[in-house]
C-alpha cells in the first residue's frame, strides 16, 4: 500500500537484509515503513536473523516472499537477480560478522553473496554491543566499506539488549528511512541550506483568542522532505506540530512578527528559501493581555497590516539565492501570482487555486502552476503535496544549474516536473 504521501521511494527496488542480531524485530518496522512509502521490498534473511524474527513476518510485511538461502528457492542463481535489479540494499542490522564478511569480500550466504554481487548503492546500519561496535577490527571493517563508498547508519546511543546502555544500538526507523530515500534522492542537493517556512500564523487577539487560517502546513512539510531526501540541511520554520521530516532543524514560531524574524536571520545565508507559510496579512494592533469578556459588549478589534515577510526576504536576497514564494487565489490564478513573482523579487511562485476541490489548504493534494522569470511555467495537475514538492525542487535544481546564465526563454517554456 502506497501511502498517500509520495516519496522518493515510490515503486523503488530495495533489497532488505536482515542479520542476526537483536535489533532484528527493529527491521519489521522499517520493512513496513519502506512499503508503506511505495517502495518494492525484497527481503533476505540470514540464518542469524531467524532466532530473532520468524520469516514469515517479513513475507507478509515485505512486497515478495523472504529469500533464506542460495540454494533452496526456485531461483538458481538468487543473489544476482537480487543484486542486479536493486535500487539500493540496506542491511539492518549489520552484525559484525556481516560486517566483516562484506569488507572482506567473502561470500558466505544469501545476503553476503548479493552484496557482493551489486553495482547498487548499499546502506549498513550496524547494531551490536558496545564493546564489539568499539573494536578494532569492527572500527575497520566500517572504515573500509566507507572508503569504497558503503553508507554507513552510525548506531546510536542507548539501551542495549541485556539493559546495558552504551553506543551500538541500531538507528531508528525514521533515521533509516531517511538515509535509503537520501541515497536513493542522489545527493543532488548535497551541502545546500534549504529554509521552508510552513503552516498558517496566528495573530492573538487577547489571552485566548487568535486570528488564524486554514493552512495545514503539509505542503512546507513536504518540501522539507524531499529537500532532506535530496540531500540538503533544512530548516523548517513552522507553526503546525506534524511530525517532522527526519534529520530537519526546527524552530517554532506563532505570529508573523516571530517568523519574520526567524526567516530573516535564516535566509541569511541560505541557498534556497521556500515560503510556503499562509501568513495573516492583518493582525490586531493591541492584543488584549486577558480573556475578553463578553459582558462588556462587541468588542472593536482594530487590525494593522503585518510586515511582508517575504517582499523583504526578496529584496534583501544574496547573489545565487533561489527565493520561491507560494500565491493563494482564488481568481485570475496566473495574472496574480505573476504580479507578486515580480513585486516580491521571486525566483519561483508556486500557484494554486484554494477553491478548487482537494487543493491547497486541509488537503493532501494540490494542484499547481508554477512561474518563474520571463515566461517559464508549468502545471502540476492534482496530486499529493511530495509530488507537488518534487515539481517544485526539480525546477529549483534547474535554475541553480543555470543560475550564472539564466536567460528566460523568450518563448512560454513548458517543463515536465
Ligand atoms: N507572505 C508573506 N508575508 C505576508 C503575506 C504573505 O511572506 N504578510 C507570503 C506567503 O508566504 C506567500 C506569498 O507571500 O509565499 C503570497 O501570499 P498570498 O497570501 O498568496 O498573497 P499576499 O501577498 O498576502 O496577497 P493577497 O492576500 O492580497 O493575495
Amino acid at each position: 500500500m502506497a501511502s498517500s504521501d509520495a516519496s522518493g521511494l515510490v515503486g523503488r527496488r530495495v533489497v532488505l537484509g536482515i542479520s542476526g542480531g537483536i535489533a532484528a524485530y527493529k527491521a519489521i518496522e522499517v520493512c513496513r515503513r519502506l512499503v508503506d512509502a511505495g517502495a518494492h521490498v525484497a527481503p533476505v534473511m540470514t540464518a542469524g536473523a531467524e532466532h530473532f524474527v520468524g520469516r514469515t513476518t517479513f513475507s507478509a510485511l515485505g512486497s515478495e516472499p523472504v529469500q533464506t538461502s542460495l540454494w533452496d528457492g526456485p531461483n538458481p542463481i538468487p543473489h544476482t537477480s537480487l543484486g542486479q535489479t536493486a535500487d539500493v540494499i540496506l542491511v539492518a542490522p549489520a552484525t559484525a560478522r556481516v560486517l566483516a564478511a562484506y569488507a572482506a569480500g567473502l561470500s558466505t550466504d544469501l545476503l553476503t553473496n548479493t552484496l557482493l554481487a551489486t553495482r547498487a548503492p548499499v546502506i549498513v546500519c550496524p547494531a551490536m554491543h558496545t564493546e564489539m561496535w568499539e573494536h578494532p577490527a569492527v572500527q575497520a571493517n566500517v572504515a573500509t566499506l566507507r572508503a569504497r563508498g558503503v553508507h554507513v547508519v552510525e548506531p546510536e546511543s542507548g539501551r542495549l539488549a541485556g539493559g546495558d546502555v552504551g553506543a551500538g544500538r541500531l538507528a531508528s526507523p525514521e533515521a533509516i528511512v531517511a538515509a535509503v530515500e537520501r541515497v536513493l534522492g542522489g545527493g543532488r542537493f548535497a551541502g545546500l541550506h534549504v529554509v521552508v517556512s510552513a503552516g498558517g500564523t496566528r495573530e492573538p487577539i487577547d489571552a485566548v483568542r487568535v486570528i488564524a487560517n486554514r493552512s495545514s502546513g503539509k505542503q512546507g512539510y513536504a518540501i522539507a522532505a524531499e529537500a532532506l531526501a535530496r540531500g540538503a540541511s533544512v530548516t523548517l520554520v513552522t507553526t503546525v506540530d506534524l511530525p517532522v521530516p527526519h534529520g530537519a532543524a526546527v524552530r517554532s514560531v506563532e505570529t508573523a512578527a516571530q517568523m519574520q524574524e526567524a526567516m530573516q536571520e535564516l535566509a541569511a545565508d541560505a541557498d534556497v528559501v521556500v515560503m510556503a507559510a499562509a501568513v495573516a496579512d492583518f493582525r490586531p494592533v493591541r492584543a488584549a493581555t486577558g480573556k475578553i469578556k463578553k459582558d462588556g459588549g462587541v468588542p472593536e478589534i482594530v487590525l494593522e497590516p503585518t510586515p511582508d515577510i517575504l517582499a523583504g526576504l526578496g529584496a534583501t536576497k544574496p547573489v545565487g539565492q533561489i527565493l520561491v514564494g507560494f500565491a493563494a487565489e482564488t481568481s485570475d490564478l496566473v495574472a496574480n501570482a505573476r504580479a507578486k513573482l515580480e513585486r516580491k523579487r521571486l525566483d519561483l511562485i508556486v500557484a494554486n487555486d484554494v477553491a478548487a476541490p482537494g487543493v491547497g489548504f486541509q488537503h493532501d493534494t494540490n494542484a499547481v502552476t508554477i512561474l518563474g522569470r520571463g515566461a517559464l511555467q508549468c502545471t502540476v495537475p492534482l496530486a499529493d503535496k511530495r509530488t507537488v514538492a518534487v515539481a517544485v525542487l526539480d525546477i529549483v535544481s534547474q535554475l541553480r544549474a543555470e543560475t550564472s546564465t539564466f536567460d528566460p526563454s523568450p518563448h512560454h517554456r513548458s517543463l515536465t516536473p
